[in-house]
């Protein structure tokens, strides 16, 4: 599927069932609409080969947000009055994903966000659904780490101010962080798209930190990183599933060795189900292996799928319940139970990166 998709005409029809998918495929969180796009891709080729669902094939209409939250918001409306899916499958920033949330409860149409780890997501109602963890667990898991593994006492913080995700992260890591013993020496904010951290990072040297809790999207923490160590600050760099993307080692280059991040899922996972997924989308995706979003968004399409076979028809009220039900769902990115709060409950891996790739470390349980 080539990474401009905007969908373009899908056969509709009373032989397809037509879902609705909303990403970044352009922009600063290109890569994240991408690999999303190509996990969905292979959840649907899949159904289709095995015979489609309920007698149908599945198509799915797919719009690039370019990474803003205004146009992810506008597709949602796009997706339900001109195209009448089913059910929509994004976003994977928080703050798309909320702004998409709101017009999907509103009109009654099943949301599925494979990503966004922001708690608020899923609180705009109850056709709003995450197939991942959230941020006040992921925060927890950063902020443990850092303590026991690293044994560090004192970090700093910089945050991206322009991102519910980011902010939501802070806040559980600072406090976290503090209740595990440790000390929080100052928190700095920069705002998505900045170019230069240089006053932060010099603000953030001067209290002499032993890590940096950096909790943003890859675009500005590959350029944070070296920033860092031209002025000097040599200290791990630490973070969270915002990380996650091949173009963090260009951006990042040897700056960002020796640093820690949280995630959803560890290609090294030796489970042959979580292998097999792997070769399957690497002879997809010309030798690509699938990060966390592909690994989510796949399996987010898949339990659509798996809700619209239960289901007893395609309406929205049908499916929300369907989807609710959701129970030992064997997922790539982990087994998924949805709880009462149409929240995933699932550990999280911890990655180390250097030399230009990741590498497993431990894994945390909720
Ligand atoms: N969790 C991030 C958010 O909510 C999105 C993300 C998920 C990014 C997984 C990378 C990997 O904004």
């Amino acid at each position: 599927v080539p990474a401009t998709a905007q969908g373009g005409p899908v056969p509709a029809g009373d032989d397809v069932i037509v879902l609705g998918e909303v990403g970044a495929l352009t922009g600063g969180q290109a890569t994240f609409g991408i690999s999303s796009r190509n996990g969905i891709a292979l959840a649907l080729k899949e159904a289709n080969a095995a015979g489609g669902v309920r007698g149908k094939k599945l198509v799915v209409r797919v719009y690039d947000d370019q990474s803003k939250p205004e146009e992810a918001a506008q597709a949602v409306t796009r997706l339900i009055t001109q195209d009448k899916v089913v059910l929509i499958l994004g976003e994977v920033a928080s703050s798309s994903s909320l702004a998409m949330a709101e017009k999907a409860q509103a009109a009654g149409v099943p949301m599925i966000t494979p990503s966004s780890t922001n708690p608020t997501v899923t609180e705009k109602g109850d056709n709003i659904f995450r197939v991942c963890f959230i941020d006040p667990f992921q925060g927890f898991v950063m902020a443990k780490f850092a303590r026991e593994n690293l044994k560090l006492n004192k970090v700093a913080v910089l945050q991206d101010n322009k991102s519910a995700y980011s902010i939501g992260l802070t806040e559980v890591f600072r406090q976290k962080f503090a209740e595990l013993g440790g000390k929080i020496t100052g928190t700095e904010s920069y705002s998505q798209g900045d170019t230069d951290y240089r006053a932060q990072l010099t603000a953030i040297k001067k209290t002499q930190p032993e890590g940096i809790y950096v909790p943003g999207y890859y675009s500005e923490v590959g350029v944070i990183a070296r920033q860092a160590r031209e002025l000097g600050l040599k200290v791990p760099l630490m973070g969270g599933d915002g990380w996650d993307s091949e173009k963090l080692f260009e951006l990042g280059g040897s700056a960002i060795d020796g640093s820690y991040f949280s995630n959803h899922y560890s290609p090294d996972n030796p489970d042959p189900r979580v292998q097999k997924f792997i070769a399957d989308y690497k002879a997809d995706n010309n030798g690509a292996v699938p990060d966390a979003l592909a690994a989510l968004a796949y399996d987010a399409a898949r339990v659509a799928i798996d809700a619209l076979k239960r289901a007893p028809d395609t309406s929205g009220p049908a499916l929300r319940a369907a989807i609710a039900q959701t129970k030992d769902f064997p997922g790539v990115a982990g087994v998924i139970t949805l709880d009462a709060k149409r929240n995933a409950v699932k550990s999280a891996v911890v990655l180390k990166v250097a030399d230009g790739k990741t590498s497993y470390v431990t894994t945390i349980a909720p």
